[in-house]
């Protein structure tokens, strides 16, 4: 593995598989002194409930400690330069997440970093939440491969992530996107060739209906992302026949899970109920954030065990 992680498509299958098995282990054990001493910088650009509470709380619980830098307060590119923020950083904390407009300042915080630098969602990735869902995903149905997930709405951040995650893993996955809010084309190429080593099979549509049709995931995300608000309007009318509803739902399987990384606007992208669904796991999800952040801080700031020779 890199130092950083940035993009799901920064993991291998086997380094996927221990992150997880790492994760319902901690998500058994709780509290452990592992990280005792160690600071975490969450550098945020953007508000957050969930990932800035799962990765505070996860140094707490591993014994270490995070210092939360709220937007504005650091100016990162305005009030200092990118590469100097990076360098101050590793001077002080063991690893940092940051949560950015530009992904470009991503790989300019890396670059310029000595420690880890954990993309906590950018313009191009959510890797975290998408780490999270197969967790979430494992725990439910108890594989990923062979498994087809449904992504209805943007091809954004989320669906990046997602996509990555499910070809690297041998989950198929199927978009239904309105026309001009499809998967970029660099990002579908590069999961292309990753589904080539894993099986996996990956399909574009615009019809909801289609997208689900052999759906054990519905997974949907907000029609206008943060850093979007002036599309707001425009979006909301391209958006409106990919509403997930109990009547699309109704023609996935008749077990398929209903995920949202969630804030959701309800009456937008899902309809009033949803997540009170029987199907909805949004809330395993949150919780999962935790456990699985855990187990990417331990991998990040923990020495790899030598392996034991055979005789
Ligand atoms: N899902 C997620 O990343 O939530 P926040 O924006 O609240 O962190
Ligand atoms: N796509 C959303 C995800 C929020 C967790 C956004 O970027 O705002």
């Amino acid at each position: 593995m890199t130092k950083d992680l940035l993009s799901v498509s920064d993991l291998s299958h086997a380094e996927i598989e221990q992150l997880i098995g790492q994760a319902l282990a901690m998500k058994q054990r709780g509290i452990q002194s592992l990280l005792s001493g160690k600071t975490l910088a969450l550098l945020f650009e953007k508000p957050s409930l969930r990932t800035r509470v799962s990765f505070d709380l996860a140094m707490c619980q591993l014994g270490g400690h995070a210092i939360y830098l709220s937007p504005g307060e650091v100016g990162l590119g305005r009030r200092e330069a990118i590469p100097d923020v990076a360098r101050v950083l590793s001077r002080y904390v063991d690893v940092i997440a940051a949560r950015t407009f530009s992904h470009q300042t991503l790989l300019i915080l890396a670059e310029h970093s000595s420690v880890p630098v954990i993309n906590a969602l950018s313009d191009m990735e959510h890797p975290c939440q998408a780490l999270a869902d197969l967790l979430t995903i494992y725990e439910k149905k108890g594989r990923l491969a062979g498994l087809t997930l449904a992504f209805i709405g943007d091809g954004n951040n989320v669906a990046n992530s997602l996509l990555f995650a499910a070809s690297i893993t041998g989950m198929n996955f199927c978009i239904a996107s309105p026309p001009g809010y499809e998967i970029k084309k660099e990002i579908l190429n590069q999961s292309r060739e990753l589904a080539a080593g894993s099986g996996s099979k990956i399909q574009l549509t615009n019809e909801p209906g289609e997208a689900v049709k052999e759906a054990d995931v519905v997974y949907t995300d907000v029609w206008t992302s943060m850093g979007q608000e002036a599309e707001a309007e425009k979006r909301r009318l391209a958006f409106s026949g990919y509403q997930v509803n109990d009547k699309l739902l109704s023609l996935a399987k008749k077990d398929a899970l209903f995920m949202h990384p969630l804030p959701a606007h309800h009456g937008e992208e899902i309809s009033a109920q949803l997540l009170d669904s029987p199907q909805s796991v949004v809330f395993d999800q949150a919780e999962n954030r935790l456990h699985l952040q855990k187990a990417l801080l331990a991998k990040l700031l923990l020495p790899a065990k030598p392996r034991v020779a055979s005789k």
